[in-house]
């Protein structure tokens, strides 16, 4: 099948979570199976520069129609691997930028047009070029509007540009939520600008755009498939979200094991494999002199990575301070985000330096040493639609310490629940019950034989993403 892709972030061009592993590695698994893939992304600094690119082709020049004006755009085309084609839609003024989506604090204010530009760019090349596809797959808010931009312009053209759309959820909670105004920007039909469209109390929502139109949607975990459908998870949407309940459908992401597998990850120290854990001691004695802790220490390490925001729990793990403060542990934190997470956890790493490690930034070598050099993974996160470092915990050995929410029930079997099968500890989330789920960790660590069997089961487990892509094709050829 001819499939394209259309996202904000594509490993290893743009990061800033899992969205870029997720699409990066479905769009590589569909090319390897066969399937001629092209993936569309904003023309980021990042990518642009990323060497990859450095061949790139200037295909094409855009005359994109925003309103009344016009602006103007290239496309560069490269491939970096068989089957997989990859489209910047560049413009400098919107995407030659440190950062996809903000900066620090704030988002862009002109992040509607930005990502507008975009879809309309994907659009007007499918037309030029003339690809042809079957399958027109966009991802989360950024790509929302493709379904109805792509068959506006089919309608006002007389082409087909694409059989079918499909519109994955990676995140309900952002939604490209803009005033009212935007909307004429677009260029869609003024039929499209009410409640049954892609207004949201007096404003203009992209994300409802996507779930609204795209013939097929999808999240990332079945798990997650169902909890928007409530007002606890839905953020605002889960009504819409119902009335397309019928077309629905939770793919729970897989793990790029070309990446992610402690056996051949070129970004550790040493290496190591189920059958022979002694290149985890490695990474864990360079983890420990990474944070400045004594390398002496023989107790548990808890570590955690994440995107510095609400979802992720952090408001759990804060009220546990005295947790990391009083027991015989080791704490190393990696992320980047909100500032008011960066400063409270700045304050109780100088609380208590010889236990406590913050690095704030983006790292992504420093992401695979915490996987591999720690014990226990932290994810205590309010929701989460797949999730991803719990998965890559138990490949590495880590085992993983989540809520009871979204993708983590899907991936994860709680150690205390069921004995036999478990690979995590699992909790509600509270603040009392993450406690008590740390509180199992270091009774688990103590149960030499018992921990040792919980990281095994979770290092035997299977999270290729073959099952993922399988599921994609089936969707794509039912549609069609
Ligand atoms: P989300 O997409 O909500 O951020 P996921 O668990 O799906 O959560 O994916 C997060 C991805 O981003 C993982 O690959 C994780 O290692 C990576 N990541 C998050 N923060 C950082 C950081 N500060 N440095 C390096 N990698 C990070
Ligand atoms: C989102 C979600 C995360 C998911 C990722 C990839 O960023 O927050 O749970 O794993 O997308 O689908």
């Amino acid at each position: 099948m001819k499939i394209v892709h259309a996202a904000s972030e594509f490993f290893p061009y743009l990061k800033t979570g899992g969205l870029a592993d997720a699409v990066s590695s479905l769009a590589g698994t569909l090319a390897d199976r066969g399937h001629e893939v092209s993936v569309f992304l904003p023309g980021y600094r990042t990518a642009l520069e990323h060497k990859d690119a450095a061949g790139a082709e200037r295909r094409l020049r855009l005359k994109i129609e925003m309103g009344d004006q016009f602006l103007s755009g290239d496309v560069r085309v490269f491939s970096p691997r068989k089957n997989l084609t990859v489209y910047l839609i560049c413009r400098e003024e919107f995407f030659d930028r440190r950062a996809p989506y903000g900066n620090g604090e704030r988002d862009f204010e002109d992040n509607a047009d930005r990502f507008l530009f975009f879809c309309k760019g994907v659009v007007e090349t499918l037309r030029l070029a003339d690809l042809q596809a079957d399958v027109v797959h966009g991802h989360d808010w950024q790509a929302a509007l493709l379904p109805l931009l792509l068959r506006e312009a089919e309608r006002r053209h007389g082409v087909t540009l694409a059989l079918k759309t499909l519109f994955t959820i990676h995140n309900i909670a952002y939604q490209g939520l803009f005033p009212r105004s935007v909307f004429a920007r677009t260029n869609l039909p003024e039929e499209l600008n009410n409640m049954d469209g892609l207004e949201y109390y007096e404003q203009t929502n992209f994300l409802k755009g996507g779930i609204l139109f795209a013939d097929r949607v999808t999240t990332v975990s079945p798990r997650y498939a169902k909890e928007i459908q409530t007002p606890e998870f839905g953020c605002g949407l889960d009504g819409v979200v119902q009335t397309r309940a019928e077309d629905i459908v939770g793919l729970l992401n897989g793990v790029d094991t070309a990446v992610w597998s402690p056996g051949i990850d070129a970004l550790l120290p040493a290496r190591y494999t189920a059958a022979d854990l002694s290149g985890k001691q490695i990474c864990r004695a360079e983890l420990l002199k990474r944070a400045r802790f004594s390398q002496k220490f023989n107790g548990p390490v808890f570590g955690i990575v994440c995107r510095f925001t609400a979802q992720k729990g952090l408001e759990l793990l804060l009220a546990n301070k005295a947790f990391f403060l009083e027991q015989e542990c080791r704490l190393v934190v990696l992320g980047a985000g909100d500032k008011r997470y960066e400063t409270e956890l700045a304050t109780l790493a100088a609380q208590a330096p010889a236990k406590i490690s913050l690095c704030a930034r983006h790292d992504e070598a420093m992401s695979h040493l915490i996987e591999a050099g720690s014990d226990f993974f932290v994810m205590p996160s309010l929701f989460e639609p797949c999730g991803l470092n719990q998965m890559y915990s138990q490949l590495y050995g880590t085992v993983p310490v989540v809520s009871r929410v979204g993708g983590l029930v899907d991936t994860v079997t709680d150690a205390d629940e069921q004995p036999d099968h478990g690979t995590g500890l699992m909790c509600e989330p509270t603040a009392e019950s993450l406690r008590e789920a740390l509180e199992g960790a270091l009774r688990l660590f103590a149960d030499k034989p018992r921990m040792a069997a919980v990281q095994q089961r979770g290092m035997g487990r299977d999270f290729s993403w073959n099952v993922a892509a399988s599921g994609y094709e089936n969707l794509y050829r039912d549609s069609l």
